[in-house]
């Protein structure tokens, strides 16, 4: 994908990843430094440097219920999402998987980087035969919130007590999508009826 911003084009693309390259890596704890040091996107409050942050993303790539995708700005990674699927032993829940850590970095924004990524979860959920797409984001993320209304997700709640920042606790949004698989009954329909 190409976009134009400024005059200049950009190439914009997202990938799922279970390996990345020395450079690749520092990109990538780059961009995510730059997250958090901005205010959000990921749990973090405080950056926490390459080797810390090269440890998390390796333990992410080996946990068979996660996945990474990253975000390339012409060719260099600046953002990532994770998307989570059940446990094998939450066989009631196996259709919802959740979108977490979904960020770009600040130098990076306002190019649709955000909108490609979560659309590439969502087809990769879809995927794999995931039916619902859950995810959460704290009250104060207003960008995020804009993306993911946007987006057509449904706000179903709101949680008052969602996380403790700087001394403060902040409420928290619930959202979900709905997905529909290239196969089978429309998701709709498996929604519980009104009678
Ligand atoms: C939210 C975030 C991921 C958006 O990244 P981005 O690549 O700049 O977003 P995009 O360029 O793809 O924009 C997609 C949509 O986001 C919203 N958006 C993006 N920038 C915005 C801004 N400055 N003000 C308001 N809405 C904005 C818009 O709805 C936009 O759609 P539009 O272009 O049709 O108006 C980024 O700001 C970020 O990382 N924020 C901190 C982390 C975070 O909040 N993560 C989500 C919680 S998990």
């Amino acid at each position: 994908m190409v976009a134009r911003v400024s005059q200049v084009a950009h190439s914009l693309s997202v990938e799922r990843v279970d390996t990345l390259s020395d450079a690749e890596m520092a990109d990538l704890c780059e961009a995510t430094d730059a997250a958090i040091i901005e205010g959000g996107g990921f749990g973090w409050l405080a950056p926490q440097g390459r080797d810390a942050l090269a440890r998390h993303f390796r333990g992410v790539m080996l946990v068979p219920e996660r996945e990474l995708f990253v975000a390339r700005l012409d060719g260099h990674v600046v953002g990532s999402a994770q998307l989570v699927r059940p446990g094998r032993n939450n066989e009631a829940q196996a259709w919802a998987a959740q979108l977490t850590h979904a960020y770009i970095a600040p130098y990076a924004r306002g190019h649709g980087l955000a909108r490609l990524m979560v659309r590439r979860v969502e087809e990769r959920a879809a995927a794999l035969g995931h039916r619902v797409l859950n995810l959460d984001v704290r009250e104060t993320q207003t960008t995020a919130i804009a993306l993911f209304e946007g987006l057509g997700y449904t706000r179903w709640g709101t949680h008052p007590a969602y996380a403790r920042i700087e001394g403060r606790t902040v409420a928290g949004h619930h959202y979900f999508r709905v997905l529909e698989p290239a196969r089978g009954r429309p998701t709709e329909t498996l929604f519980p009826q009104d009678s």
